[in-house]
């Protein structure tokens, strides 16, 4: 089983449209997946046309209840487990220890049987919801979209991730995605030249392009493969599946 979390404390740069194309990509290709809300937005839960509100993440994590119950099957080889009306409650919460950051990942433990794949959408925030989703994680995927202020703080949060790993006693692989991408235009290249030139070992080797079926998908709570499964969008993300499968860089 391998658990990606998809986190970037920017809004806006694709970690839903990306968690979204990833989950039902990897379960396209055989793989056992199950898909984790960790946003209390709920925005990937309406992505993939599911009622966002109904308990998941929520019940995981404030009161200990088994993943395994609460997920629902949403296409073939991929359940999903929505946000839930409280997760926000969860950044409320006071008191507790270090350990509530592991509440994750002791809730995924032992889910070995039950996937192959564990795909979770973090919040834009750096709250505890995203230490969960940081400390759970064998591969951390960071997308990055393609515009001039995307760069900004990029480091720093690369350098944040391995220190407070460093910290708990957690290690995973990070991996970044360009998204948004425009191959004609100046801007965009220069933010790949960058990250090719500071990132050369975690860029992986697929950059989404900018593609208005992937921004219209989730208003029909479908996949870019079921949404229009010809487009630029379903062939970079279907790329990318590849990419993370085999650690592909440039
Ligand atoms: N490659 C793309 N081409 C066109 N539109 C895109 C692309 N990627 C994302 N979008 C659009 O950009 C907006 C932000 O994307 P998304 O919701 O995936 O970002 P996010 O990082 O999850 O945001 P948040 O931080 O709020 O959770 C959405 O309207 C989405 O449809
Ligand atoms: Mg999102």
């Amino acid at each position: 089983m391998r658990v990606l979390s998809v986190l970037n404390q920017k809004g806006g740069v694709g970690k839903t449209t990306t968690s979204s194309a990833l989950a039902h990509g990897l379960a396209l290709s055989g793989n056992r997946v199950l898909a984790m809300d960790l946003d209390p937005q709920g925005h990937l839960g309406a992505s993939l046309g599911a009622d966002s509100d109904r308990p998941g993440m929520d019940s995981v994590l404030l009161e200990g209840a088994s993943p395994e119950d609460l997920m629902r099957p949403a296409r073939e080889g991929l359940q999903l487990l929505t946000s839930g009306a409280r997760l926000m409650q969860v950044e409320q919460q006071g008191g507790g220890g270090p350990e509530r950051g592991w509440r994750l990942k002791a809730a995924i433990d032992g889910m070995s049987d039950v996937a192959d794949w564990v795909v979770i959408d973090c919040p834009p925030s750096s709250g505890l919801l995203v230490m969960n989703g940081l400390l759970a994680a064998d591969d951390l995927l960071v997308p990055v979209s393609s515009d001039f202020l995307a760069l900004q703080g990029l480091s720093t949060l690369m350098q944040t991730l391995q220190r407070v790993e460093q910290r708990l006693g957690a290690w995973s692989r990070k991996w970044l995605v360009l998204t948004r991408f425009h191959p004609r235009r100046r801007l965009p290249r220069e933010v790949q030249d960058k990250l090719l030139e500071y990132f050369p070992d975690q860029l992986l080797r697929t950059a989404i392009r900018d593609n208005v079926a992937l921004a219209e998908a989730p208003g029909f709570g479908q996949s870019i493969f079921e949404y229009q499964p010809d487009s630029n969008g379903a062939a970079d993300y279907a790329a990318l599946v590849e990419d993370l499968k085999q650690g592909r860089v440039h």
